[in-house]
């Protein structure tokens, strides 16, 4: 069986799908690298660092990792973060991220941090930036992955919280490129941040954040016209608002879905039933992310297969995924067109 493709892309057979999904190249533009924090890495560095963790073993950490909602899995998230303390248990954090990236033919990922996280235990902002940092310096040396960072407050603290920390990040203001909203999102709409998104926008960042994850699609409404964010992480439930799809086809604004955090979250009740290819279908710049893949079962390449495994996308569908992924992406428009030719590649190399 053959998929009919737009303008010059090849035709490619169902069959090899799976296998183009994995090989084309793609962007991650929502990772929160303290959710690729594997439980091997988790027990490693609580040895290392001699922080007591709850779970005897690692397979008695992976028996709780049972959510049913967002909350349920930020409770365990945070107690993982605790692990990291010194400089290099970042880097190694993010550099492990890098060699599954890389696995996976991403070839550039934005990266969510969450600094209040670490330095409400004692942690220098700096052990975290610079630490991070490094990682991304070094892949895209060694693996030729690009990456950059983005500073999320948590919504569950004050907006007072969030203003300390955007002051506290400033002398590493070189280190991250923008700035987004994550944790708990129900009861925390996105206008109680206003001042710290106007603040951060005042100082060049790009701005994002989570919407629309468990939250109503005024969420969403308010992450764009009050914070005034570039993307929408998540955002999944703006197919319940009509006016809202049509704005955000017509603006051309990113969503950056998750499907496998979806399910494990329970957002979806399986992934056949994931609205991706109806937010496709309808226009928007939507992409696939993996968001905390060492809690929810997968990296890049397994949130592609699954879904399209799950749903019936086609090839059509990923190349819009992925183009959308550069799209979407904070780079330059030169650097985008190198990835729009690679992908052709390779799309023309899976021709039949
Ligand atoms: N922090 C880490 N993962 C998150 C998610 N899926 N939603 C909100 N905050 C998060
Ligand atoms: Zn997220």
């Amino acid at each position: 069986m053959t998929t009919t493709l737009p303008g010059n892309v090849p035709t490619v057979s169902l069959e090899r799908l799976p296998d183009l999904l994995r090989a084309m190249p793609k962007a991650e533009l929502h990772i929160h690298i303290e959710g690729s924090l594997e439980p091997e890495l988790i027990f490693a560095l609580a040895q290392r660092n001699n922080v007591q963790i709850l779970y005897a073993s690692v397979e008695d950490l992976k028996r709780a990792y049972a959510f049913t909602n967002l909350q349920s899995f930020l409770d365990i998230y945070y107690a993982g973060a605790s692990v990291l303390l010194h400089e290099q248990d970042f880097y190694d954090m993010a550099q492990a991220y890098f060699v599954r990236a890389a696995a996976d033919n991403v070839v550039h990922a934005e990266l969510f941090f969450d600094p209040q996280t670490h330095t409400a235990r004692g942690v220098s902002m700096a052990a975290v930036i610079n630490g991070l940092h490094r990682a991304c310096e070094d892949a895209k040396a060694t693996l030729g992955v690009s990456a950059s960072l983005i500073l999320c407050f948590l919504r569950h603290l004050s907006e007072e919280d969030a203003l300390a920390t955007l002051a506290q990040a400033l002398p590493f203001r070189d280190k991250f490129i923008g700035v987004g909203l994550d944790s708990s999102e129900l009861g925390h709409s996105p206008e109680k941040f206003a001042r710290v998104f106007t603040q951060a926008r005042e100082l060049g960042l790009h701005l994002v954040a989570h919407a629309g994850e468990e939250g109503p699609p005024a969420y969403i409404w308010s992450a764009l016209d009050v914070l005034q964010v570039e993307r929408i992480d998540h955002g999944v439930q703006a197919v319940k608002d009509p006016d809202l799809m049509q704005r955000l086809a017509r603006d051309r604004i990113p969503l950056t879905v998750c499907p496998l955090s979806n399910l494990k979250l329970c957002v979806f009740p399986d992934l056949a039933q994931h609205n991706l290819g109806a937010l496709l279908d309808a226009g928007l710049v939507a992409t696939i992310n993996s968001d905390d893949p060492a809690y929810f079962g997968g990296y890049m390449n397994e949130n592609f297969t699954q879904t399209f495994a799950a749903t019936g996308l086609t090839a059509e569908h990923a190349y819009q995924l992925a183009t959308n992924s550069f799209e979407a992406s904070f780079v330059d428009a030169a650097v985008k067109q190198v990835w729009r030719d690679q992908l052709d590649a390779v799309f023309a190399s899976f021709a039949t």
